[in-house]
Order: C-alpha cells, then structure tokens, then sequence
C-alpha cells in the first residue's frame, strides 16, 4: 500500500470542470444571470434580502455502493454520491475525479437549492449540511433518515456567509460508517464580500478533505477492527488519505493559494504544519472569513472544524516540494492509568504523519497581496447573554462504556427541560470535559478530546480554561487553536472547560448538538436541543 497517487493536473482540471469539455468559466464563479426565483421566505429573525438574480440551483443525490480504483490491483468497494444537475447547470457542482468524495457544491449566499437524496444504499440515510443555517426538516436529523430505495427533497435557501460548510450523512447509529466508506462532500459558499478581496479563485481555490482510513490486503476498507476499542476511543486508520487519495501530492504553480482544509476524519486530530517551519497564514474557519489574516506555527483540527489557508508558493524554486504534515503530540485516548496505550491502531493519535505533498511547478497567476482586512465579524459581548452568570453547562463524561453529556446518551425525539432555548436569544454555552468514573472502578482513565458540534447555528468561542494537571500535556495542541472566528465545532480538550456565546437566530425547531468524534456520536454522545419561540 505505499503506491503513491498524483493528484494530477489533469484531475485538478477535472475537478475545476474542465476535463469535461471546457465549464472553465462555471468553476470561477460566473454566475449566469438567470431567472428569478422568488421562494417563500423561512422565519428570518436577522434581515436577510433574498437575491432574486440567482438561479435555482437542483441536484438529484444518488448515494450507492460503487467500486474505485484507490490501489493498484482490487479496486475498492467504497459509497459514494452521484451528482446529477437539473437545473442551474453544471456551474455551483464540481466532482472529484477519481475519488469516493463529493461532490462539491459552490453556491452563493442567497441561492435556493433543491437536492433530492436517492437511498441506494442497503441501510437508510439522511443528510446534514454541516454548519449551514436551515430549517430543522432540512437538516438531516436521524429521525427524518429514509429507507433504502426511497428518497428525501431538500429545499433550502443559504443564508450563510461564505464559507467552507460540508455535508455527510446522519442517519442513527450509522454515521460512522457510511462517512467511513466515503459520503461526505464539501459545500462551499460564496459572498460579495468575499468576491470583493480578489481571493485565489479558480485553479488557485483548492479543496483538502484530510481522512485516515484502514485498508486489507485486498484494498478494502476496513472499519472498526477492533471492536469496543475503536468504538470507546474512535476509529482511527494506519493510512492518510487527502480528497480520497492515500500518500497524496498535488502539483501546484508558482503562485498564490487558497486551500480549503476539512479534517473529515471519524476521530483523528491533526496538529498540521508545513515541514519547512514555515507559519501557516489562516483565513477562516468553519463559519467563514476571519477579519484578519493569522499566523500560526501549526494548526490543531478536530474532526469536523474547517480552515481555510492562504499559501503563497511564488517565492518556491520550480521543481521543489514543499510537505503538509501533521506533527507529534501526546496522545490523550485511552490511555490506562500508569501508561500503556489501549487504541488497536498502529497510528495512534499525535503520530508524526505525512500528509500531502505539494510539487512546485511552474509560475502561475500573479500574486495579489493578502488584504490586511478580510471581513467584520460582530464579537458577541457576554453581559449581553441571557444567561450570564448561570451557563448552560454539558458534562461530557465515560459512563460504563460510553460518552455521555449531562449522564445522558440520544434518544430520538427526547428533549430535556434544560435543552430548550429561545428565538433570538443569545447564550452562553459550556462543555465541561472533566471526565467520569471511567468502568467504575477508576482503573482506566478516558481522558479524550470531544469536538463539540452544534446543528443550526455558528458560534463564537468566549474562553477556555484547562485544569492544572492536564496543562503541559494541553499545551501540546492549544497553540494551534484558531477560535477567532464563527465556529460550528469545537475541540475540548482533556481536563478543558470551553464556552461559547451562541444566538439562536434563525429558525424554530429541533437541532443536535453532539460529539464529533462519529464513533461517540453514533455511540450515544448526542442530544437534541430545541429552539422556541
Ligand atoms: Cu457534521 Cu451532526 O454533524
Ligand atoms: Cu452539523
Ligand atoms: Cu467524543
């Protein structure tokens, strides 16, 4: 398995649209001006103007079992979306040739989109368009998952600011697995705003989905190998994968990029660096542009949180490469007390990791200069929360074998009197991980990060404290941290308390809040929350 795989100029063509006969255009955002397309208003507490110039965007889903060519020899089973465009054109999909992931929207705020989900699989599905603003019908909560042969219509206008979101599927007990074998794709948004800086676009606007996953000696994925482990702590692969590719490089020009990183991993944290020492300069995060660009040594991402990265490769020499790597930290999971490492994987969390390399070929499009100013983001004050001095607490805590929140596990329609909020009303919110009785007797300590992730809204991070005894261990990974921006998960880590001020502002209903870790997920650590007027 130490095939290396080219993510091509080719595929990267592909990918912008052009392998298929020339839709360069649509893949730089050119919209069409199209019909209008004037669709009943949802409940927008915040003003909101619908665009009317957009055109309706309609996508069939297909999500099926299919093979892939990932290794030399056996081609891989693997699940999979197919996109099939009805109306708005090619221009707001994009595939990734050659891989299980996808596809990838790229849709403009205020757009109306229509997709129809076709369950082709043997166990039903749904799906959750992680970090968007919707409707709670159109979420993708579990109960809403359909049977295999049957289908699902979203319709949906996308209020959110630009920004990487993504989508994958959320039916009950099975996201897991159905995100392991390969649904998941990215819906990325655009803005005026964001049209206005002169971003890389184009060719220079590329996607990293980062996962790991393990393979048999027939190149078939292999998942949850070891049982109650993996479930307890989360599954983590002994192969990297990036966009679906294992052992990736990617050939770039001399020139200037903006690369979209989501850690689309089951469990998986990656502290990412580039191996030279070279600082990264971020630019957003998972609800979008930050207001200014900044630098960091590494990156600390948990599964689920985006990054966006501003990557000027124009000083490189053509012919030299440059590597993404996720760097060595302490591995907090599973743990016994007294040392030792339970988790079955090779690959435990914090080992040293290759992740893409990146081959410097020729000089690209001139280099537009970082703007010094890349959005406003409005600071939620804390006197202004409803709920100053009383936080809305959730223990994240190891009960028997699994995860809990408040000694609670899911349960479908079950709301707590403590899990409702209200219309418009802005909150503070903290995850408490300070651990439980471990199996009872305090003979294992399960000491492990939980990245916290709210359905519905996007949140602002106010603090995080860490207890003293997990502080040098901490701080392995705290600098890595960006929690400047909006955020619609959160890594908490070991012995941490995290809050978050988050305003329930657009529409009534029933959302999730739950650990992104998709083991714990499917394990029970979810909850609904209810948002009233
Ligand atoms: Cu990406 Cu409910 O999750
Ligand atoms: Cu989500
Ligand atoms: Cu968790």
């Amino acid at each position: 398995m130490t095939n290396s795989t080219q993510i091509s100029r080719r595929d990267i063509l592909k990918l912008m649209g052009l392998g298929a006969g020339g839709l360069f255009l649509s893949a730089c955002g050119l919209l069409p001006s199209a019909s209008a397309d004037p669709t009943a208003a949802p409940v927008f507490l915040t003003p909101f103007t619908p665009s009317p110039d957009l055109p309706l965007f309609s996508v069939d889903l297909t999500a099926g079992r299919a093979t892939l060519p990932i290794f030399s020899g056996r081609e891989t089973s693997i699940l999979r979306y197919q996109a099939s465009v009805k109306e708005g054109g090619g221009d707001f999909i994009q595939t990734l040739s050659g891989s299980y992931l996808g596809p990838i929207f790229r849709v403009k705020q205020g757009q109306h989109v229509q997709v129809r989900l076709n369950n082709e699989l043997p166990d039903p599905t749904i799906i959750h368009w992680h970090g968007l603003k919707i409707p709670e019908e159109m979420d993708g909560h579990p109960r809403d998952a359909v049977a295999p042969g049957a289908s699902y219509e979203y319709d949906f206008q996308v209020i959110n600011r630009s920004g990487t979101y993504w989508f994958h599927p959320h039916p009950h007990q099975l996201t897991g697995p159905q995100v392991y074998y390969g649904l998941a794709g990215l819906f990325i948004v655009s803005d005026e705003e964001e049209s206005a800086l002169g971003l890389p676009s184009c060719e220079y606007d590329f996607p990293l989905v980062i996962q790991d996953r393990t393979f048999d000696s027939q190149n078939q994925m292999v998942y949850l190998a070891n049982g109650m482990m993996d479930q307890m702590i989360g599954f983590l692969g002994d192969t990297i994968l990036v966009n679906g590719a294992p052992n990736a490089a990617l050939d770039v020009k001399a020139s200037a990029y903006r690369l979209r990183l989501l850690n689309g991993s089951n469990s998986r944290i990656y502290k990412l660096a580039w191996q030279d020492g070279m600082h990264l300069t971020v630019i957003a995060t998972d609800g979008g542009l930050l207001e200014e660009p900044l630098t960091r040594e590494y990156l600390t991402m948990g599964p689920g949180e985006r990054v966006e990265l501003w990557a000027d490769f124009s000083k490189q020499s053509a012919g030299s490469e440059m590597k993404l790597v996720s760097l060595p930290f302490t591995d907090f999971s599973g743990g016994m007390m007294g040392g030792g490492m339970m988790s079955g994987s090779s690959l435990p969390n914090g080992a040293p990791l290759d992740i893409l390399r990146l081959k410097i070929g020729e000089k690209g499009a001139n280099v537009i200069p970082l703007p010094p100013r890349l959005s406003t983001i409005e600071r939620n004050r804390v006197d202004e929360a409803v709920n100053r001095n009383t936080p809305r607490s959730f223990a994240l805590a190891m009960q028997g074998m699994i995860h809990t929140i408040n000694d609670r596990v899911f349960e479908m329609d079950s709301i707590a009197r403590d899990e409702i909020v209200q219309l418009g009303e802005l909150e503070l919110w903290e995850f408490l991980n300070h651990g439980g009785s471990g199996m009872g007797m305090g003979m294992m300590n399960m000491d492990m990060p939980h990245p916290m992730h709210m359905h519905g809204v996007q949140f602002q991070v106010l603090e995080r404290q860490v207890a003293r005894r997990y502080e040098s261990a901490y701080q392995d990974l705290s600098g890595g941290f960006v929690d400047d921006g909006w955020k619609d998960t959160v890594l908490v880590m070991p012995g941490e308390t995290v809050r978050v001020l988050v305003r329930f502002e657009n529409y009534t209903g029933m959302y999730l809040y739950h650990c992104h870790n998709l083991e714990h997920e499917d394990a029970g650590m979810m909850r609904n929350y209810k948002i009233e007027n």
